[in-house]
């Protein structure tokens, strides 16, 4: 039987606070959900049906699926171990794999050596079996493999993803404080966004919230933008069954949209990027960009969902100048945008205050390292407060 229809463990990776989404979305492609944690989900299945998770799944960030579990104490080992596994089987003749390791082990004091010791038995196996070395190196545009070590437990899997899910590839021309696409994606699916509705963006940067809402409304799997993932260097990998399954989702996606989607940013560079990017990601005729202050950004009759990430400043001086921009969007929320769920994604909370609107619900998130906060503010006539509740 061929790895491909075997059943094992996979888990899905996601930024810290994305889990209820990715799990939410694990759930809703049919899978069953076997466990969750701070930064990932555990489903089952087989290597075909990582396919469609890599297809379809909007804020996870990696498709592991397990090779092989073990218990291990030393790199040595560990060495023997991951020699065990039939890589013959996995990685295809005159080929290219990387290793990528999460290793938390007390007695392992440079996580680079478990990694090196995995990458060494995996190239020896396959030396052995075909009197040939495989090429290794640093890359994950190929085949990868991952080596997760936490105490005694040792856990091998195939990346399938490869490069990160993030990495969309409509993203060519990068700005400052851009979010990541995945991050984006959850922003959007925890405003509630799925398409019916306005959704306005202002201070948009390079537009990937919009771009992921305009992805999110039309029902495009986000990886139909991708042509490179790390389950097309595993051997036995069917190229039909791809080809079918982008068929499929491609006849599944909607050509419109009932609302209007508007991203605008002060800065005419950033809507100049928003706009090549959107046009890479194929949404380009479903947003209206614009040049302006957030505060002059069109707010159509009808409701639907006002999202703005402001810059958050991590020096003294920028803090200080952004606390007047906070004060103008909540008055901005409040003046223009009675009929919106309204949010701001932000990773300071003191500068939050400024905005002066009562908070009605606060999502954690993690923006890398920094922890964040998507904040949704009630917008009916009156919440304007006296005591400032964020
Ligand atoms: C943190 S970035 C947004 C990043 C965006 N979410 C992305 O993924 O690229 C904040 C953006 O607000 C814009 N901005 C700053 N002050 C503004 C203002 N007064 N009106 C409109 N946009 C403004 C900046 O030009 C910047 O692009």
């Amino acid at each position: 039987m061929s790895f491909w229809t075997e059943k094992s463990k996979i888990v899905v990776t996601c930024a810290k606070g994305v889990t209820p989404f990715l799990k939410q979305e694990v759930l809703s492609l049919g899978f069953s959900v076997l466990s969750e944690g701070r930064a990932e989900v555990e489903t089952e299945g087989t290597m075909t049906d990582t396919l469609r998770l890599n297809l379809s799944i909007r804020t996870g960030q990696r498709v592991l699926f397990l090779v092989d579990s073990f218990n291990v104490k030393t790199p040595d080992e560990l060495y023997r171990r991951v020699s065990r596994i039939k890589w013959e089987d996995y990685i295809p003749e005159e080929s290219y794999f990387s290793v990528t390791s999460s290793v938390h082990n007390p007695t392992i004091k440079d996580s680079r050596y478990p990694n090196v010791k995995c990458k060494d038995a995996v190239v020896d196996r396959i030396k052995d079996k075909r009197g040939r070395r495989p090429d290794t190196g640093p890359e994950r545009d190929r085949a990868v493999i991952h080596l997760y070590w936490r105490g005694n437990l040792g856990q091998v899997y195939l990346d399938t993803s490869g490069e990160p899910l993030s990495k969309r590839g409509y993203r060519m021309i990068p700005l400052k404080a851009p979010m990541q696409e995945t991050l984006a994606a959850a922003v959007v699916l925890a405003t509630g966004w799925t398409g019916s509705g306005n959704f306005i963006n202002p201070m948009c940067g390079s537009g990937t919230l919009a771009i992921e809402a305009a992805l999110i409304g039309l029902g495009r799997a986000p990886g139909l933008l991708r042509s490179n993932f790390g389950f097309m260097h595993l051997k036995g990998f069917d190229e039909s069954s791809w080809k079918a399954l982008r068929r499929k989702a491609r006849a599944e996606a909607k050509d419109r949209l009932d609302g209007r989607m508007i991203a605008t940013d002060i800065s005419p560079q950033a809507v100049e990027a928003a706009k090549k990017n959107a046009m890479t990601a194929g949404v380009e005729r479903f947003v209206e960009f614009g040049v302006c202050d957030f505060s002059e950004t069109p707010v159509p009759d009808q409701g639907g969902v006002v999202v703005l990430n402001p810059e958050y400043g991590d020096r003294m001086g920028e803090i200080g100048g952004l606390a007047g921009t906070y004060r103008g969007i909540g008055d901005f929320l409040k003046k223009k945008c009675h009929d919106y769920r309204g949010y701001i994604f932000t990773g300071n909370l003191d500068l939050a205050k400024k905005v002066g609107l009562r908070t009605k619900k606060r999502i954690l998130f993690y923006n890398g390292p920094i922890e964040c906060r998507l904040l949704e503010y009630d917008l009916y006539e009156g919440s304007r407060k006296g005591i400032l509740q964020t």
